[in-house]
Parts: C-alpha cells; sequence; structure tokens
C-alpha cells in the first residue's frame, strides 16, 4: 500500500482571489449584429470591456490578466475584418499605452507575432519595452496565438536542444517542459473566464489551463463591464480547487486562509 505523502497543493486553492485570469473576449461581431452596426463596430466598443477589467484586475488585486485578442485561426476571418482588427490593436496600443503605463501595468504579448504588420509588431516592442519595469498588474494580449502553437514551439525548442546534446531527453519532465512555453515566468491561469455564450476553449491556453477553473457567461464581450467581470471574481471565490486530492484533505492543508485573506 502507498503511504501517505504530504499534501501539497500546486497554487492557492483557498485563495478567493485569482492571481491569474485569463479571458476569451468573443462576442464582439454578435454585440454589432443585434444592434444591427458592422462586426467591427464591436470590436472598437470590445476596447472599452478590455478597459474596465483590466481597471477592476488592478483594484481587486489580480497579478495577471492574458486576454485573447486574436487567435492563429483569426486570420481565415475575412480580409477586411482582419485588416480592421489590426488597425484597432496598432491604435489602441497608441491610446491605451499610457494610461496602462501611469496604472503600473505591464504590457506582453505572447505569440507569433512575426505574423503582424511591420508598424503593429513596432508598436507592440515599443509598449513592452515601456511598461517592462511595472509590476501591479501583468497584461498579457494573445495575439496569433494557439495553444497547440505554444506546445508545438516548446516541443521544436526542446529538440533542438537536444539535438545540440544540451539536454538529455530523459531529463524532460512536466517542469522542464512547461519552462519552453508562453509566460515560463509566470503562475499558470486560476481562472479561465469565456464571454459571449460559448463554452469551448477554441484554442487558448490549453497545457498552461490544466486545473483553470472555467467559467462560461452569456454576456457578449462589448457588454462585459465591471460588475460582470467581478460577479466572475467572486463566482470564483466560492469554488475549492483540489487537485485531485479530497475536499477533506484541502480543508486541513490551510483551514484558516479562506477567511483570513482579504
Ligand atoms: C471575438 O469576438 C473577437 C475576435 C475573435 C477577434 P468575435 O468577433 O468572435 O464575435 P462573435 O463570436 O462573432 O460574436
Ligand atoms: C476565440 O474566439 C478567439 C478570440 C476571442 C480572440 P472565436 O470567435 O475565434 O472562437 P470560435 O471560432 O467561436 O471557436
Ligand atoms: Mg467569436
Amino acid at each position: 500500500m502507498k503511504t501517505a505523502t504530504p499534501v501539497v497543493l500546486p497554487s492557492d486553492p483557498d485563495g478567493r482571489t485569482p492571481r491569474h485570469v485569463a479571458i476569451i473576449m468573443d462576442g464582439n461581431g454578435r454585440w454589432a449584429k443585434q444592434r444591427g452596426l458592422p462586426r467591427t463596430a464591436g470590436h472598437r466598443e470590445g476596447v472599452k470591456s478590455v478597459r474596465a477589467v483590466v481597471e477592476e484586475s488592478v483594484r481587486r488585486g489580480v497579478q495577471i490578466l492574458t486576454l485573447f485578442a486574436f487567435s492563429s485561426e483569426n486570420w481565415q476571418r475575412p480580409r477586411s475584418e482582419v485588416n480592421i482588427l489590426m488597425e484597432l490593436f496598432i491604435s489602441a496600443l497608441r491610446s491605451e499605452v499610457r494610461r496602462l503605463h501611469e496604472s503600473q501595468v505591464r504590457l506582453r504579448v505572447i505569440g507569433e507575432r512575426a505574423a503582424f504588420p511591420e508598424k503593429l509588431q513596432h508598436r507592440i516592442a515599443e509598449a513592452e519595452a515601456l511598461t517592462a519595469e511595472n509590476s501591479r498588474l501583468n497584461l498579457q494580449v494573445a495575439a496569433n496565438y494557439g495553444g497547440r502553437w505554444d506546445i508545438m514551439q516548446a516541443a521544436r525548442r526542446l529538440a533542438a536542444e537536444a539535438r545540440a546534446g544540451r539536454i538529455d531527453p530523459e531529463e524532460i519532465d512536466e517542469a522542464l517542459f512547461s519552462g519552453y512555453l508562453s509566460f515560463p515566468d509566470l503562475p499558470e491561469p486560476d481562472l479561465f473566464i469565456r464571454t459571449g455564450g460559448e463554452q469551448r476553449l477554441s484554442n487558448f491556453v490549453l497545457w498552461q489551463s490544466a486545473y483553470a477553473e472555467l467559467y462560461f457567461t452569456d454576456t457578449l464581450w462589448p457588454a462585459f463591464d465591471e460588475a460582470a467581470y467581478g460577479q466572475a471574481l467572486d463566482d470564483y471565490g466560492r469554488r475549492q480547487r483540489r487537485f485531485g486530492l479530497t475536499g477533506d484533505q484541502v480543508e486541513s492543508v490551510a483551514p484558516v486562509s479562506r477567511y483570513a485573506r482579504g
């Protein structure tokens, strides 16, 4: 019989505020259609929700916010919509970066950025450099990102290291592998939100969300405001994360912290 090993929890199961929130910002097109507007009007309106969620994250003490802005599959949309989305990224970077910097937000873009227009790549690099020392909130924008792409690029780099003799394939474990994924320096998402009513992952952070709490809401992204986000955070605060353990084991690890944390 296996002897009982000490209970070790991989993150902060009793915390009422998630350290890391990942959001699929979905429903812009439908929001616009309901109002007889072109889909792109929904994307423009969605920028306001980004602002609201960033500000609320800072207020509520969320440390990392990862937003899915453009998937590797979204290139297949009509050319005109893709072009407007690229222009919107450029203009949003221009209009929002100063405000983000003032709020001590660090901005990073995850995904394969080489596919973006030069001008956008340049803006991204500037914004990342400007905000690099900020530590109040880590804002990660996933653009031309796919969960499978992330796992694949990690595998490719690991294979190259092995071929060069710098690592032994036998050494590869979950910790080493995770070190090659996007944002290896940050904890994994605790809360995974999808707006817009669909209940699927759509190739967002796959490996890193293995134990994330999922939250789906019918609210379309442009209508997702501070209150709607607050509801998602409150819902998270009422859950018990077990990571394969029993509820009693989890309670015995940190029975006080659940109530002690503000
Ligand atoms: C999400 O909203 C934004 C992007 C994928 C860029 P959608 O554009 O997918 O909106 P719906 O799902 O069509 O309503
Ligand atoms: C996921 O939304 C991507 C982003 C929000 C950026 P989609 O609208 O592209 O997802 P599907 O196609 O409905 O799965
Ligand atoms: Mg959609």
